[in-house]
């Protein structure tokens, strides 16, 4: 399959119209969208990614108003979270209504929705006309794409077109928040920080707190966003790696003599200003890594809270699933 790469979300959507996939940019990462309506074309999604089956997809809309195409927008609180937060970095779990196929939800009667900020999403779902079936634009189990070239490098020659934007903003996935039950529950933490939430709804309750351990959101099982690299936590920035193949990001200075040169000590270095700079770039630090052969990658923490709350979550799943090299 020939991968076309364009700059208009017109010529995007005619994809989705057709019944074909189409990856487009939103302000958190890529996503890779199907009309959520036509189970044959949400199937190629699944296909495209090798996305287990089991891990259900959010639904893009453009504007609020088309919640109730599929969901149930009753609950109180997921109204007042969408007037807040929408359109933005944030995705509410509802009940869903029947006549969205199962494929999309993994067979659960809930479905996760959300209203992307980003422009070329916003001028892409209008012309769509449909909610847009979307996980993240990469290969199952890698950092989520937060760039168009990134989308290729996993999914060139998998899916008919790309839709070209700019670098996602916020870097990281959405928050994804349970809206069916009394207290709503953040299921993933994301773009829109806790502290933020809690503005809103006072006992909302954090990702800590799911009842026996067990994450409700199915995606949380599988492993994700693993380079090919290990990653490795630290609390300090280390003065002196083991060796030359390695890369650093963090918002210290990675100690004398390397700065940013490359080859010296460290392969790669990306020292960040802010929490939210280290949200923007880590995916695409470690894909980077990943292309120019490190072997480890030293993460520094930062404190949990606001965004950083997001970071730590990817930082430590990153770590959990790296096995080390994994070239394919
Ligand atoms: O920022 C984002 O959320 C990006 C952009 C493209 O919108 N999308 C994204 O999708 O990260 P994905 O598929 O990589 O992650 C969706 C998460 C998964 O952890 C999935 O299990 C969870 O949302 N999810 C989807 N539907 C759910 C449902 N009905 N109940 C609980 N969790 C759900
Ligand atoms: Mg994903």
């Amino acid at each position: 399959m020939k991968t076309i790469v364009t700059d208009s979300p017109e010529e995007a959507a005619s994809f989705i119209l057709s019944g074909e996939t189409a990856a487009f940019p939103t302000e958190t990462v890529y996503g890779l969208g199907a009309d959520a309506f036509n189970a044959a074309a949400v199937r190629k999604i699944f296909e495209a990614k090798g996305r287990p089956v089991d891990n259900p997809l959010i639904a893009h809309i453009a504007d609020v108003g088309e919640m109730g195409r599929v969901a149930d927008f009753s609950p109180k609180t997921a109204q007042h979270l969408a007037e807040r937060f929408f359109p933005g970095p944030l995705t509410l779990v509802l009940p869903k209504r029947r006549d969205v196929p199962p494929v999309v939800t993994a067979g659960l009667d809930t479905i996760a929705v959300r209203a992307p900020e980003n422009e070329a999403a916003r001028t892409f779902l209008r012309a769509c006309a449909c909610p847009v079936a979307a996980p993240s634009a990469n290969r199952s189990g890698r950092p989520s794409s937060t760039t168009w070239q990134a989308v290729l490098e996993d999914l060139d020659g998998r899916i008919p077109c790309v839709l070209r934007g700019e670098p996602s903003i916020v870097g990281l996935e959405s928050t994804v928040i349970d809206c069916t039950t009394d207290i709503p529950r953040v299921l993933r933490s994301g773009g829109v920080s806790l502290e933020a939430l809690r503005e809103v709804v006072p006992d909302m309750q954090g990702p800590q707190d799911h009842p026996g351990g067990v994450p409700r959101s199915p995606g949380l099982r599988h492993r994700h966003y693993a380079p090919a690299a290990r990653v490795v936590l630290v609390d300090k920035a280390p003065s002196i790696p083991p060796h030359k193949k390695a890369g650093y990001i963090g918002m210290e200075s990675p100690g004398e003599g390397t700065g940013t040169a490359p080859g010296r000590h460290w392969r790669l270095v990306e020292q960040v200003a802010t929490p939210q700079a280290y949200a923007h770039h880590l995916f695409d630090f470690m894909r980077r890594c990943d292309a120019a052969g490190v072997e480890i990658i030293y993460c520094q923490t930062v404190e949990p809270t606001g965004i950083g709350t997001a970071i730590m979550d990817r930082l430590q799943r990153a770590a959990k699933g790296s096995t080390g090299r994994r070239r394919s």
